[in-house]
């Protein structure tokens, strides 16, 4: 299994990024330039039901539109949802037949977490796709209702619990459907650059709430390893027990959303100008982000606890890989799940 020990400036990433300049097509017939349209032209969704998270903008709102388009009844898991019924508004006025409905979830909050996956189950509906696509970036440094630091918080272990919750669903529908339900997990890039080893790093086990030597971008790339673990584990465990679901993870790319909503209060003006200018060339549209995750939801060709990047299974870090680690993080995910009274 192919991984790489450097960072982005490493010759596997910079392979990967002629690849993506290039658009050039991986094994899975789609690269960088595939829209999520495309990658799921061939995708029946009718009789599927698939949960997203943060779905009211960005990468997952377009992975709802499109497969609520392809037939799927999508339920879309947001924080606001005055902002949520808007999006959900705005795609059945694209598509008038879009089987769209808007749920209550905050990632940050645990007890939303487990409402909203009570609330869930309450309808008696299946569940064959959950897609753990909301996400924080670089924020300063703030805590969740239950005290945990929020890039953690929201990025893995709201998934994290709401995986847990929707798991024994996930497993019933894909018995029902004879075919295997999955979770889909965004990570991104960026778990090239978690925190250092001398900041405690790659993930501060001991120090995951302290505002000590915080780092806006060591926490990012933190939670977004934390993704890579938790999926890579989850796989591992779903396959010793024979459960019927897949889990997968991917990078979607660099794409201009509303995930730099912290960067007024973390970045100088000019680096807020400069940068987006200065990369420019690499972003993908929201069309063509959203493509991996949709093409992890309906490939029949996936592989399971992979990593994905323009919809081909693509190298991540060797601390990715690192099943001590994955286990140690799974087993702080739970504690802290316990010291809040869910089991
Ligand atoms: N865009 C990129 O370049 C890029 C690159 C690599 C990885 N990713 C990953 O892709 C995923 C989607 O990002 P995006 O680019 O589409 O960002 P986005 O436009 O900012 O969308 C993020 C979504 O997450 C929601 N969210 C944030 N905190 C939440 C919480 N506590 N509870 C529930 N929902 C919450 C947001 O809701 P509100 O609107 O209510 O805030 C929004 O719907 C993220 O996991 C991100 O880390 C993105």
């Amino acid at each position: 299994m192919p991984y790489v020990t450097e960072g982005p400036t490493g010759e596997v990433a910079q392979t990967d990024m002629i690849k993506h300049l290039l658009g050039r097509k991986g094994p899975s017939g789609f690269g960088s330039a595939s829209t999520a349209e495309k990658v799921a032209k061939n995708w029946d969704g009718s009789g599927k039901v698939v949960i997203i998270t943060g779905s009211n903008t960005g990468l997952g709102k377009e992975a709802a539109r499109v497969l609520a388009a392809r037939g799927a009844e999508v339920v879309m898991a947001v924080r606001d949802t005055t902002r949520g019924e808007a999006a959900a508004q705005d795609i059945r006025s694209k598509h008038p037949n879009a089987n769209v409905k808007v749920m209550a979830c905050d990632l940050s909050s645990l007890a939303s977490v487990k409402d909203f996956a009570a609330a869930y189950k309450a309808t008696g509906k299946p569940c064959h796709i959950l897609i753990a696509n909301a996400g924080v970036m670089a924020c300063p440094f703030m805590l969740s209702a239950e005290k945990h630091e929020m890039q953690f918080a929201t990025n893995h272990l709201g998934h994290f619990l709401l995986t847990q919750e929707l798991l024994p669903l996930l497993s019933s529908t894909a018995k029902q459907a004879s075919s295997n339900s999955r979770v889909v997990v965004l990570s991104s890039a960026a778990h090239f650059n978690p925190y250092k080893k001398e900041a405690g790093g790659p993930i501060r086990l001991d120090a995951i709430d302290s505002p000590e030597r915080y780092d806006v971008w060591g926490a990012y790339g933190q939670s977004k390893l934390c993704n890579v673990l938790f999926a890579r584990e989850l796989h591992k465990r779903l396959t010793a027990e024979g459960a019927p679901v897949t889990a997968v993870v991917c990078h979607p790319g660099v794409i201009m959303t509303e995930l730099g909503r912290h960067f007024e209060k973390t970045m100088s003006p000019v680096m807020r100008t400069v940068l987006p200018a200065a990369f420019s060339w690499a972003f993908k549209s929201i069309a063509q982000g959203a493509a991996t995750e949709v093409y992890l939801a309906t490939s029949p060709a996936i592989k399971g606890g992979e990593y994905y990047a323009d919809c081909n299974i693509s190298p991540s870090t060797a601390a990715s890989h690192d099943d001590e680690l994955g286990r140690r993080l799974w087993q702080l995910s739970e504690k802290m799940l316990a010291d809040a009274g869910i089991n």
